[in-house]
């Protein structure tokens, strides 16, 4: 069942019920400024931290589920309703929610009266702009009020939902005209303000919760100012300071009004918080007078419908320059949409949030994840370079000069967590990989010479460089008795720790390490990872390109050596006959393997290992594929283990505390889906890297959105497995490594479209009944219009490739370098 549709001409998905089987949300600011919006309004904004900065208040796990926001309620003659239906829940005439490229527009009609509000966030603002268009569509002329509300939040968002007995003594507000400030802490220790305002003059206010709600037994949905249609003109005073703006207007049939309120947030430096003089209209119990010049000049800023129209045009230009760098014209519109738009708009979010802020993540949980980060890149890179350079830099100075890694750090002190700590085997080589993309990507080899220091050695003068060696010898420094990497405390997956042995509750399985291990140095000597070895040697390899780029030979074959080691051992220790196994456990068996009675294959170092080609010749990749296909394989993806584990198995960690099906249990974990997708297409099976991928990809769940629950434009980070009770639902939306990877799955191993060191490659696998695809991409500065053409209709291979007319060997075109457009024509067979 769907509950909307794709309108891709304005890159937008439409939702056409406000009864969707879970909230559906929106992402608006790209730079400081953040909101959540779902398809009845309801979300919360921050700044740049969605723990420490955090503007509007949302309540977590609420009953009803999405409650709280940023809300607009009419009274048209005794009759109350929401644009966005919630929370009052009104049926309305019409209703549709339009969620596009960092704007959101929802628009409600009741008796005649259509509301219109547009929300968003302009580039290089600090706040969020909601355009309210009311259109009296009747035949007679019509009066009502509008109502607005926002709840604030006083700042950490943490302490906001925990230290009730300070919170409900501190609030403080200013009202100035029609601008309500809140200010709560201000005059102590915080440079920090918010503030909520319309462009026209308002017939009263509310800033005191209770007051608005008219009881405190009353709800969202039921305010008493709103249904009395009067306003309490409250001051707050302590407890809870809300901002509601309240408005009379009368329109004439056909005619519209429209009023623009802003959300801002800003600071004022130390010398400058206070204003010298109280303007005469200044409401406030203070002694002290807030200055305002920067809320001043963010008003003045869109406070008409023209400044309204241009900043709304600036962000549509801003994504249609960001979408035009890869663009894809294939046979199958569900591909084109995702690859052209909704992918490519969900690795900017990931990249931006990371694992931070979503309807599954609280916003005070994690910090930036080091892996995820570094994974984030990849599907990100080709869309702003700078941005991503800047971020590894940021996330290499939290390296440790062993090449061991914090695992999380905090956007805001760009420290490591010490709290998570390191430990983690899988993490140095994910900034090999990342590195690595963002120099295929752009060709600026100079990131390798930037400095950027250790954590333990904050001063140094350390290089880019420095950093792939110790990552990649950090692995080799820690192998295990197969000459496979120690597992530590969890590899990729956070959820098999196998140093753990936990007995006891609130052990968090990530930080917890038994005693007798943390004698032995912090993990298990035994414990070893197979997928750290499979992704080890997939990654290895761009760490020899890049030291043979540089010269370096003798290293570049000592790398090698290691990685054909690594080869070795692993086809010796760790193929189980069909498959690779998962991990030696801390008491030296095998997990992941037909001698296990439950868990016997899991899918993660499956794709790496093919990849890789480890024992090619002996055909251990078809057959691991076809175990995957076997085993994995269900209606809606692949699942992450099976059988799924219905016991505890102390010496695995957290993977079997969660029933079948679920998350790591056995779930449909989007994320390694890509690993297989691409190790399909690797192999040259388009046909079944194609069904994985359709399996998983959104715009492909649009029909089953009553099962699949959440998003049909954003991939989530798991869908229940089919052990689970609720198999095909999906969870954890928006914020996964899972973008990311299956946007370079997508055009880098099923269209073929891969950034190389030296060129751009050109090697699709794609199903044979497709004649061929379009794409244009633009790399290092030069355009490549790029035509496939698929008349044997096979898989996958490169008959011919030709850039402008010209022949070239192989599948790379090489880079022009002129700024030009340029034609590329490959024909498979
Ligand atoms: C979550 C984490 C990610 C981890 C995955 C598997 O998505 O963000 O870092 O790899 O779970 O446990
Ligand atoms: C839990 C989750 C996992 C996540 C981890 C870290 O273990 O199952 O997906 O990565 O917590 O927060």
């Amino acid at each position: 069942m769907k509950f909307g549709h794709f309108d891709d001409s304005r890159k937008e998905y439409v939702i056409n019920t406000p009864r969707t089987p879970y909230p559906w949300i929106n992402y608006l600011g790209n730079q400081g400024f953040f909101s959540l919006i779902s398809n009845t309004a309801g979300g919360y904004s921050f700044y740049m931290d969605a723990r420490l900065r955090r503007i509007t208040r949302y309540r977590y796990n609420n009953v009803p589920l999405d409650m709280g926001g940023r809300y607009f309620y009419i009274n048209d003659n005794g009759t109350v309703w929401n644009p966005g239906w919630s929370p009052v829940k009104t049926e309305l005439d019409e209703y549709e929610c339009r969620h596009g490229m960092g704007y959101t527009i929802i628009k409600g009609k009741k008796n005649g009266l259509k509301a219109e509000v547009t929300f968003f966030v302009p580039q290089n603002y600090d706040g969020e702009v909601q355009q309210v268009v009311l259109t009296n569509e009747g035949t007679e002329a019509k009066s009502f009020s509008i109502f607005s509300i926002a709840e604030w939040c006083l700042w950490d968002a943490q302490d906001d939902c925990t230290n009730f007995q300070r919170n409900f003594s501190t609030g403080r507000v200013e009202i100035e005209g029609s601008t309500i400030y809140h200010v709560t802490e201000y005059r102590d220790r915080r440079n920090h303000y918010a503030f909520y305002t319309v462009n026209d003059e308002i017939d009263g206010y509310d800033t005191d919760r209770d007051a608005f709600l008219g009881s405190i037994y009353n709800g969202w949905d039921n305010p008493e100012t709103v249904k009395a249609d009067k306003p309490s003109n409250s001051f707050a005073d302590g407890w809870s300071p809300v901002a509601s703006h309240y408005k009379k207007v009368t329109l004439a049939p056909g005619e519209s009004k429209t009023l623009i309120y802003i959300l801002g947030y800003a600071e004022n430096p130390q010398d400058k918080k206070f204003a010298a003089e109280k303007p005469a209209n200044l409401l406030t119990r203070e002694a002290w007078v807030l200055n305002k010049e920067k809320a001043y000049a963010m008003i003045d800023k869109y406070n008409t419908p023209e400044k309204v129209a241009a900043g709304l045009e600036e962000l549509k230009t801003t994504w249609n320059n960001l979408l035009s760098i890869f663009k894809v014209d294939t046979p199958d519109d569900k591909v084109n949409r995702m690859v052209n738009i909704w992918n490519q708009y969900q690795c900017m979010v990931t990249f931006n949030l990371s694992r931070s802020a979503s309807y599954f993540e609280s916003g005070i949980g994690r910090g930036m994840g080091f892996r995820d980060s570094n994974q984030d890149i990849l599907g990100f890179v080709h869309q702003i370079p700078e941005r991503a350079r800047e971020r590894l830099i940021d996330i290499a100075s939290t390296q440790l000069s062993d090449g061991g890694c914090y695992h999380q750090y905090q956007p805001l002190t760009k420290k490591g967590n010490a709290d998570i700590g390191g430990d983690f085997s899988d993490d140095p080589l994910w900034m090999i990989l990342s590195v690595a993309a963002y120099i295929k990507e752009t060709g600026d080899w100079g990131i390798l010479d930037a400095n950027v220091p250790f954590d333990d050695d904050p001063d140094g003068k350390h290089t880019m460089l420095e950093h792939l060696d110790v990552s990649f010898y950090h692995i080799v420094n820690n192998l295990g008795p197969h000459g496979l990497p120690l597992a530590m405390r969890a590899d990729w997956n956070d959820c098999i720790n196998l140093s753990c042995f936990s007995d006891t509750p609130g052990e968090s399985f990530q930080t917890y390490t038994n005693p007798k291990f943390k004698a032995e140095g912090g993990y298990s000597k035994i414990a070893e990872s197979v997928f750290v070895a499979a992704l080890f040697t997939y990654t290895g390899p761009a760490y020899v390109g890049i030291l043979e780029h540089l010269g370096k030979a003798d290293e570049a074959a000592k790398a090698q050596a290691e990685i054909d080691k690594m080869k070795k051992n692993t086809m010796e220790s760790a193929f189980d006959g069909d498959w690779f196994l998962r991990a030696y456990d801390a008491n030296g068996e095998k997990m992941g393997s037909k001698e296990c009675e439950e868990g016997k294959i899991f899918i993660e170092p499956q794709g790496f290992a093919v990849m890789s080609e480890i024992g090619k010749d002996v055909g251990a990749d078809i057959k691991t594929l076809n175990s995957i296909d076997k085993y994995l394989n269900c209606e809606y993806g692949l699942v992450l283990n099976n059988p799924a584990f219905t016991k505890y198995y102390i010496q695995y960690g957290e993977i079997s505390t969660y029933p079948g099906g679920y998350k790591e249990n056995a779930g449909i974990f989007t994320h390694n889906n890509a690993w297989i997708i691409c190790a399909e297409a690797y192999a040259g099976r388009g046909e079944k890297a194609f069904e994985y991928y359709s399996k998983i990809a959104p715009a492909f769940t649009e029909e089953t959105s009553d099962i699949h629950k959440t998003e049909p434009y954003v991939y989530g980070q798991m869908i229940g497995g089919k052990d689970a009770k609720n198999f095909g639902q999906g969870k954890n939306s928006w914020l996964t490594g899972t973008a990311a990877w299956n946007m370079v799955a997508i055009s880098q191993y099923i269209l073929g479209v891969k950034p190389e060191f030296d060129g751009l490659r050109v090697d699709p696998s794609i199903p044979a009944a497709w004649d061929g695809f379009t794409a244009t991409r633009q790399f290092r500065g030069d355009t490549y219009e790029i035509t496939i053409k698929n008349p044997d209709h096979v898989n996958k291979g490169v008959k011919s490739l030709t850039v402008d007319g010209v022949a070239v060997d192989g599948c790379i075109v090489p880079v022009a370098g002129d700024g030009k457009s340029h034609k590329v024509e490959v024909v498979l067979g």
